[in-house]
């Protein structure tokens, strides 16, 4: 179980690890796949809504940002992604984070709809512009992820640069940013959880799949809202595959 940042978290063994989602719709395809059950909200006034269950001796647990209780939709975005992840760190002590959820992918780097990505590299803010100087780090976020080769294999994902933002659609400033970083996955997450995992010394990886694509003249909603149930159920699928691969024998963080 993981409780203080660790010398050498290479050497962890993941005996718990905490699924992180925004959208329910997101989430619930894994929920039912591996049988979780609703557990009590981990945080009465925010209410995140948590299932847990075992795969194995594997212990999983989900969070789902839950619904914003003035208008119903589900909280999206790096404010109730920073609170779930610092939440889930401190109550569920996860060995390993992961962030899973969908995004917008990139012809220009062999993206469709369907893809499926893991972090590979820092993972980055698209969306902040701070022109000074000992700012610019903090602006781009450049957080770590760690790597997972083994793990994207057992998903069926390719590597990818992750960038996040609060917006689902860009602006031409933020469209040069994609190409001049070679970013495949456009979230609205993945970068403040890694932020708030690599400050309290918590392995994170994002697993990102396509849902629209930046690059192309289609408005982003559009395809979005078209695609997104069938690309959660896929995402559902291959989220188990990558848990039962987790469960399968103990495994290092340095193995992942
Ligand atoms: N999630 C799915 N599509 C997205 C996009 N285009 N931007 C940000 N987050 C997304």
């Amino acid at each position: 179980m993981h409780t203080a940042p660790d010398p050498d978290p290479a050497e962890t063994t993941i005996e718990r690890v905490a699924v992180l989602y925004a959208l329910a719709s997101e989430a619930e395809p894994l929920i039912e796949r591996l049988m979780l059950a609703e557990q009590p909200a981990v945080d009465p006034a925010l209410r995140p809504r948590h299932f847990a269950g075992t795969v194995g001796t594997l212990h999983v647990d989900v969070l789902v940002n839950g619904p914003d209780p003035r208008c119903g939709t589900d909280r999206v975005g790096t404010d109730a992604a920073t609170l779930a992840a610092y939440m889930t760190i401190r109550k569920l002590a996860p060995d390993l984070v992961l962030n899973a959820g969908t995004c917008g992918g990139f012809a220009a780097r062999g993206g469709t709809v369907g893809s499926l990505y893991v972090s590979e590299g820092p993972l980055l803010y698209h969306d902040r512009r701070i022109p000074i100087e000992r700012f610019a780090l903090q602006a781009a976020g450049r957080w770590p992820a760690t790597p997972a080769p083994r793990l994207a294999a057992a998903i069926g994902a390719r590597p990818g640069v992750v960038s996040t933002g609060n917006s689902l659609d860009a602006t031409d400033d933020e469209l040069a940013f994609f190409e001049r970083e070679r970013v495949s996955a456009k979230d609205m997450e993945a970068c403040a959880i890694a932020q708030v995992c690599a400050q309290c010394g918590v392995p994170f990886v994002a697993v990102k799949a396509v849902t629209d694509l930046v690059d192309h003249p289609e408005p982003v909603q559009d395809a979005f809202l078209r695609n997104l149930r069938t690309v959660c159920a896929l995402l559902g699928e291959r989220m188990e595959a990558g848990v039962r691969w987790l469960a399968a024998h103990p495994r290092r963080v340095g193995e992942l």
